[in-house]
This record gives structure tokens, C-alpha cells and sequence, in this order.
């Protein structure tokens, strides 16, 4: 089983098993979704998957008898969304009696053809039951919330992005005077949105809207709307583009307002597609709208809103792909042909994202001392916290970290659910001595979400590299009891040696590698396929070597730099005059070893971090730039980071500490902000 290309992402990087089985159900089918071959394929579904999108279509369970209708659905497309079926008007009827027929026929069609299912909505001034509208105050506020954990959580795992809220703005960016807004104000939409995560964890979760289709005053409410939402960790994962379009529509700024949504963090997609007109006018606005889609990274997937312009809900502007006898329309041919094209640019030989770079030199601003370590281990006297690996996930921090004690042990430990670095030093820590991972020696963990199978991982040194399984990231408490990856080391690897430390995976489409490094200034690499994961690690290589030189010393990190094919390697050394810092190199394969990996910022006074780069503007309190990791919000085991937005997190100390035991060093944690980024 292939990784899932990164646009398709998931809420919490978590992919529920439906999905999952069904995007590998489809690679079966053609063998072109994740193979990038610039092979066309001849179907809208197909040819979409080849750049990991979906192409769907709004329907109607009561046209599936027909077989004209059934035939085309499942031959061209590979998402659906119910029309009409999972409206509240159609699902709850009456006050707390739900009906999920139509809803139900659809997903069952749905699983049976290897299709996704988007969710069309749980909340909209339209279409509510009469029962609705004359409810009032907290009355209202309840009837929605136990709405949608009526239907989410009847669809619980099986939606891949539900529209929350429908439709919630005015024309003019204002908030829509609904009944929803008049007697809940504000804070419905949000409301909504925290209750479709409770009922649905793995959906991903989008604001949908019309008009949108521009940067207007209309997008801007609600580009301010996701904006403020992702500030405070509300969770929104996506914005839909209903786009009701006719051939006169105005397009110019139709991919910038795309891009613009993307880069606050939340995908987009266009969920309802259909363009009034025909013939090559028609065709155009078609072609524009799948060639913005297919422009921008996180644009998912299209949904036309039907199939046929015989069942089309804009009776005569005959606005779909094809026309009322099932014939394919020249749009169809146009979208078509973008879809594939996308498919041949996604060739790993295509245009460099010149976007995506990394600076040449570094420049970094640090916090002061963020996080102390709290005595929250019932065994032990806690001296330190270190080595700390973090994601954002849904705008929440997650950190695991070290903790060494006075009796010199090590061990793990877990903070985190915040959403701004100013609490973290607040956040409660919970001591892994207290879970399954117990208490032995356990250290330099590294969190990350193994996306093929919808686990997370949080892998350590205990001598061996071991991991834990996690229910999700701030879920520590569900931690596995430890076990190792492998029995024992080649021999190669206690060649002059007496420890091995810091196990970091990354992983590639094919395969994952485990890079560690040794205490004779030794670095190996293993390597396994992602399909045995976690097992079958084997095949030790030497990464680099440099016996005796502290220049080459311990705590690796290795990432895949945005979309482009270019990996960063980092590696921590000692400095002239025992200072830690951090040098790197890059390469654009994770096969690369040795000389394969050409030096970036490699020296103490041009490191990757370091005392020489780094300025304090709150005052020094470290020498050290020592072991940590990048913050990923990009959680899986590609190790995706943004070049144009790096955190690291890192361990520094009181320079008086000089001399001290190295166990008992007391280690803090400090988080860099980049302040060069080269885009
Ligand atoms: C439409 C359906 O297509 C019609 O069958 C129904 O009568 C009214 O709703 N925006 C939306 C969709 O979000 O739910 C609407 O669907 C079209 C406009």
C-alpha cells in the first residue's frame, strides 16, 4: 500500500479506514492514482486520481435505478455527495427522529464502487424542517448541536469532508441574517464546527459557500472568518466552492482567492460545480475552473452538482458535463484534458516549485525559556526536558519530549493541546512512566502519524529503536506498551561504539528508512518498504562517518522540504568550545548517502542554527541550539515541512551549567522562529 499524496489530506492527518481502503481500492483499479505516469486516463475519476484529487458528483438515491445514470456515476467519477439526502430536512424530519435512507443508499453505493463520499450539510438556512424554524435562544442551539451529532455521528468514518455550515454569509461579507444567526449570534458557525468534531473526529471538516468565486467582499468575510477560526484552534480543515457559474462569469481572480484560502492552512474544493451555457463557452469556464483546482497544491477534488442536465436543478441552463441523453459535452472533453495535463506536471521531473525553497544561510529569533520540566513522574525527581518532537494538529500543539532525573535515568514525557506557544510552558505534563511505555530507559522520541494505516507512532531509544502506538497525537495516555523494531543491530553498527542513540524515520513513497547514529560519531541508515512497516527493517548502510570528530555528533532530523523532491538533513555538533549547534545538507532522494548529500549551512559560524545565527531578543539564556525538531503540521511519515514557515523546537541550557554530569544538565526547551525564509 502507497502513501496517500499529501494534498489528499485528512482532518488530524487521520484518514479513516473507509477511505483509505478505497483510495487503494481505485489504485487497483487503474494503477495510475499515486504512479504519476503521464499516461492519460480516460474518465473524469481516473484522471483526477493521478494527482491524488477526487471528481464527484451530486446525486440522488432515486435515480440510481436507472441505468444510464448508475453507469455514468460509476464509470467517470470517484466522490459522491448527496444532492438533497442529508439535508436536515431530509435526515430529521421530526425533532430527534432522524431518517437515513436516501443517505444510506448513497454511502452503500458508494462503498460498493470505491467512491468517497463528501457530506452535504449539516447546517443551512435552507432546507431545515418546519420544526426548526420557529425555535428560538438555546432551544435552537441545542436542536442544532444535537443535529449534527445525529448525522455526523451516524456517518461517523465514512464522510471524507462534510460541508458544516452552508451558505452562512451575505453577499456583502457580512453574516447572513438566518434564523441560526439571529438567535445563536456569532459564535454558531463555530458551535457547528466544534460539534462536527466530536461526532466525526476523522471527517475533514469545510465552511461552503457561492459567490465565491474571487477575491470579493463575499470571500473576504469568510477568508477572515477561517483565518481567525485556524488562530484559535477551532477546528476547519476545508473550504468549499460551491460555484454556480455561467458563461459569463468573471474568472480573473477565480485561482488567486483559491490560493489565497490554501495558504492560511485549510484545503479547498470546488463542491458544486455546473456552468450555464454550451458548446466551446461553455467548455472554457470548465476549463478554468479544473485548471485553478489542479494549480493549487491543496485544491482536493471537484464536484459537479449532478451528472445530467436532464436531472440538473437549473432546469434549462444545461449546465453539466453531459447532456440530457448521457452524451459526453465539449466541457467534458476540456476537463478532461486538464486533469490529465495535471497528472503529466506532477511527473517528478516537472518545473521546480521555486516557492518552496530553503535559504542558503539561516537566520533565526528565539523565545526565551519556554518549558521547564514538571515533577510529574510519581518514581522519580525530574532534572530536565529535552529532545522534544512536535506536530500541529488542527492548530493544536503536540510535544513529546525527554526527561532525565536525578538518579541519571531517562524517560519520556507528554504536553500539549495548546495553541499558541505562550501556554506551552503551562500545559500539564503526563509522565509515560504512567502509561504502557512505562519506565525504563526511554529517550529522543519522535511522534508522527504512519498515514497508510491510520496509526500514529511514537517511536524512542530504549539501546534498540522501539515505538509505542498512539490513538492520536495528544492522546498519550493510549500508548502501547514499548516494542522494538528489530532484535538486534548489524555488527557494523558497535564498531567502536559503546551506544546507539537518536532513531528518526522518514519515509518515501515506497519505502521508510530509519536513520540513528552511534557514539564513534558513526550515522546509519535502515530501511524497510512502507508496506512492511513497522516491521522488516534491515539493509544498515553507513550514512556518514567521522570517528572522533564532535563535528558529526548525535540528533538527527530529516525532512522532505514542502512539495518539492529536496530533503534536509540536519545533524547536532560540538563546537570549538562545546556548544552545541546544528548543521545540514540537502540531497533529492532519501537513497542518498555520503557525498550524495551536498552541504547547505554545514559550519559553527554558518550552521543550520546556533549560536551564531540565532538572536535573543528577550536576552540569552542558552549557548547550546541542541536537539529538537522542526514543528510539523504536516504530521506523517513523509516529514514534510514548510520551507516558508520553520519552527524548531529545541533544548538549550543555563551556560553556569557548564561542567555539570551531562545527565544532570538542566535542559529547557526554546522554539526558533525562522526569519529568512527564501519564500
Ligand atoms: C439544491 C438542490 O440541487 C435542489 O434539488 C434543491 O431543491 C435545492 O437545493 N447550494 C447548495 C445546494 O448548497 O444544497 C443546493 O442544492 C444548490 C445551491
Amino acid at each position: 500500500m502507497k502513501p496517500i499524496p499529501p494534498r489528499r489530506r485528512t482532518r488530524r492527518g487521520a484518514r479513516t479506514a473507509l477511505a483509505v481502503t478505497l483510495a487503494v481500492g481505485l489504485t487497483g483499479a487503474g494503477a495510475l492514482i499515486f504512479a504519476n505516469t503521464a499516461q492519460a486516463a480516460d474518465t473524469l475519476g481516473g484522471a483526477a486520481a493521478q494527482s491524488g484529487r477526487y471528481f464527484g458528483a451530486a446525486i440522488a438515491p432515486n435515480f440510481l435505478g436507472e441505468a444510464q445514470y448508475a453507469d455514468t456515476l460509476n464509470a467517470e467519477f470517484n466522490s459522491i455527495v448527496a444532492e438533497n439526502a442529508m439535508k436536515w430536512d431530509a435526515t430529521e424530519p421530526n425533532r430527534g427522529q432522524f431518517n437515513f435512507s436516501g443517505g444510506d443508499t448513497l454511502v452503500a453505493h458508494a462503498e460498493a464502487n470505491g467512491m468517497e463520499v463528501r457530506g452535504h450539510t449539516l447546517v443551512w438556512h435552507a432546507q431545515q424542517p418546519g420544526w426548526v424554524q420557529g425555535l428560538t435562544g438555546d432551544d435552537l442551539r441545542q436542536a442544532m448541536t444535537d443535529h449534527i451529532a445525529g448525522v455526523a455521528g451516524h456517518y461517523q468514518g465514512q464522510i471524507s469532508s462534510w460541508d458544516v455550515v452552508n451558505e452562512a454569509f451575505e453577499e456583502d461579507g457580512s453574516r447572513r441574517q438566518s434564523n441560526l444567526q439571529q438567535q445563536l449570534g456569532d459564535g454558531w458557525i463555530e458551535e457547528a464546527f466544534r460539534a462536527a468534531d466530536a461526532a466525526d473526529p476523522d471527517a475533514r471538516l469545510c465552511y461552503n459557500d457561492y459567490n465565491t468565486d474571487g477575491i470579493n467582499a463575499k470571500s473576504d468575510g469568510i477568508y477572515a472568518m477561517v483565518e481567525d477560526f485556524l488562530a484559535r484552534g477551532v477546528p476547519i480543515d476545508c473550504v468549499g466552492f460551491q460555484s454556480h457559474l455561467s458563461t459569463d462569469s468573471n474568472l480573473s481572480t477565480y485561482q488567486a482567492n483559491l490560493e489565497r484560502f490554501a495558504a492560511l492552512g485549510v484545503d479547498v474544493e470546488i463542491t458544486e460545480l455546473d456552468v450555464g451555457g454550451s458548446g466551446s463557452a461553455q467548455a472554457d469556464v470548465y476549463r478554468t475552473v479544473t485548471e485553478a483546482c489542479v494549480a493549487v497544491d491543496r485544491c482536493n477534488g471537484i464536484t459537479t452538482w449532478g451528472i445530467t442536465d436532464k436531472y440538473s436543478w437549473r432546469g434549462d441552463d444545461t449546465p453539466l458535463l453531459f447532456d440530457d441523453a448521457y452524451q459526453k459535452k465539449e466541457a467534458y472533453d476540456a476537463v478532461l484534458e486538464v486533469l490529465n495535463s495535471a497528472a503529466a506536471s506532477d511527473e517528478p521531473t516537472g518545473e521546480p516549485e521555486q516557492d518552496q525553497a530553503l535559504p542558503e544561510t539561516f537566520a533565526w529569533e528565539s523565545t526565551g525559556e519556554l518549558v521547564d520540566q514538571q515533577q510529574t513522574a510519581p518514581d522519580r525527581q525530574l532534572v530536565s526536558i529535552k529532545d522534544p518532537s512536535v506536530v500541529n494538529v488542527d492548530g493544536q500543539y503536540h510535544v513529546y519530549a525527554t526527561t532525565a532525573d536525578t538518579g541519571g535515568g531517562w524517560s519520556l514525557t507528554y504536553f500539549g493541546g495548546f495553541s499558541d506557544w505562550s501556554e506551552a510552558g503551562d500545559a500539564e505534563q503526563l509522565h509515560l512512566t504512567t502509561t504502557a511505555v512505562g519506565g525504563g530507559y526511554r529517550a529522543a522520541p519522535q511522534v508522527f502519524y504512519f498515514e497508510p494505516d491510520d496509526q500514529w507512532y511514537l517511536i524512542y531509544q530504549t539501546g534498540l529503536p522501539s515505538f509505542s502506538t498512539l490513538d492520536g497525537p495528544g492522546a498519550p495516555e493510549s500508548a502501547s506498551a514499548a516494542q522494538n523494531f528489530i532484535s538486534a543491530h548489524d555488527p557494523i553498527v558497535d564498531e567502536g561504539s559503546s551506544y546507539v542513540v537518536d532513531y528518526w524515520v522518514t519515509c518515501d513513497e515506497a519505502n521508510c528508512y530509519m536513520f540513528f547514529s552511534n557514539s564513534n560519531n558513526t550515522f546509519f541508515r535502515m530501511q524497510t518498504t512502507v508496506d512492511e512497516f513497522p516491521g522488516g527493517f534491515g539493509d544498515t548502510q553507513v550514512l556518514m562517518a567521522s570517528p572522533g570528530d564532535n563535528g558529526l555528533f548525535e540528533a538527527l532530523n530529516l525532512y522532505k522540504v514542502g512539495d518539492t523532491d529536496q530533503y534536509l538533513l540536519i545533524i547536532e555538533a560540538i563546537g570549538a568550545s562545546g556548544d552545541r549547534y546544528f548543521r545540514s545538507w540537502t540531497a533529492d532522494s532519501l537513497d542518498a548517502l555520503g557525498d550524495e548529500w551536498t552541504p547547505l549551512a554545514d559550519s559553527e559560524s554558518d550552521p543550520f542554527a546556533g549560536a551564531a545565527n540565532v538572536s535573543f531578543p528577550g536576552g540569552v539564556w542558552t549557548n547550546d541550539i541542541s536537539h529538537g525538531e522542526m514543528v510539523r503540521t504536516n504530521p506523517d511519515q513523509t516529514m514534510q515541512i514548510d520551507p516558508c514557515d520553520m519552527q524548531y523546537l529545541y533544548q538549550g541550557r543555563d551556560p553556569a551549567s557548564n561542567g555539570m554530569e551531562y545527565s544532570q544538565l538542566p535542559y529547557r526547551l526554546g522554539l526558533l522562529t525562522n526569519t529568512n525564509p527564501a519564500c
